[in-house]
């Protein structure tokens, strides 16, 4: 009997120890994610601003800064996506005039979205500490208020003439996506500002 106990002793050691060299990453991706968590609760999409940033984790970390700024580019990427769809939709044969024009006037509001997500990108990058930090913030805050005044108009093609039907469908569906992440990109670089605020 005990010349078995041995071995497992040993082996339950050496699982231990593993456990204490995996523990502290661990560890840290918990907080990282939690800190996104918590940052997400304040915006009005919270689980949605959780799925679209927990995956930048690592990169985050617990940096208001980088995560506001991860949160405009993957609202970005998801504004030039929709873009995309909404050119491809409008080349779709069969449409209806009125319904390619709704989707032409939706692109074109998208597109202004963003022109304006882009330039709140270059000013973030550009963002230092000091007497001019409030003139940035409160620039990149208008743009992206702007981004998604745009982006709630965008629908207002198909509702003006009463457009129900599967292309408004995914129009709809992108332009949602993208307002909810926009809305939460604002709620984020709000949040940054005042931690900012917060300092001495
Ligand atoms: C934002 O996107 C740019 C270009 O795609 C990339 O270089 C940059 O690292 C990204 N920044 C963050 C904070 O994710």
């Amino acid at each position: 009997m005990e010349g078995y106990l041995m071995p497992a002793l040993l082996l339950a050691l050496h699982i231990l120890q593993l456990f204490n060299h995996i523990n502290p990453c661990t560890a840290t991706g918990k907080t990282n994610t939690q800190y996104i968590k918590r940052s997400c609760s304040v915006t009005i999409y919270p689980r949605l601003c959780y799925h679209s940033l927990s995956i930048y984790a690592g990169k985050i970390k617990t940096d208001p800064k980088i995560l506001a700024h991860t949160a405009l580019n993957v609202t970005l990427a998801a504004t030039q996506e929709s873009s995309v769809i909404m050119r491809r939709l409008s080349e779709i044969h069969g449409l209806k005039p009125i319904e390619t024009a709704a989707v032409l006037d939706c692109m074109e509001e998208i597109g202004d979205a963003i022109d304006e997500l882009q330039q709140s990108l270059d000013e973030l990058g550009h963002v230092v500490r000091g007497s001019n930090f409030w003139f940035q913030m409160s620039d990149i805050q208008t743009w992206v208020s702007a981004a998604l005044t745009d982006e709630d108009t965008c629908m207002d093609g198909f509702e003006e003439h009463h457009l129900r039907g599967r292309v408004e469908a995914v129009v709809r569906r992108y332009t949602v996506n993208v307002a909810h992440l926009t809305s939460n990109a604002l709620a984020l670089i709000n949040s940054y500002a005042s931690s900012k605020a917060a300092l001495p």
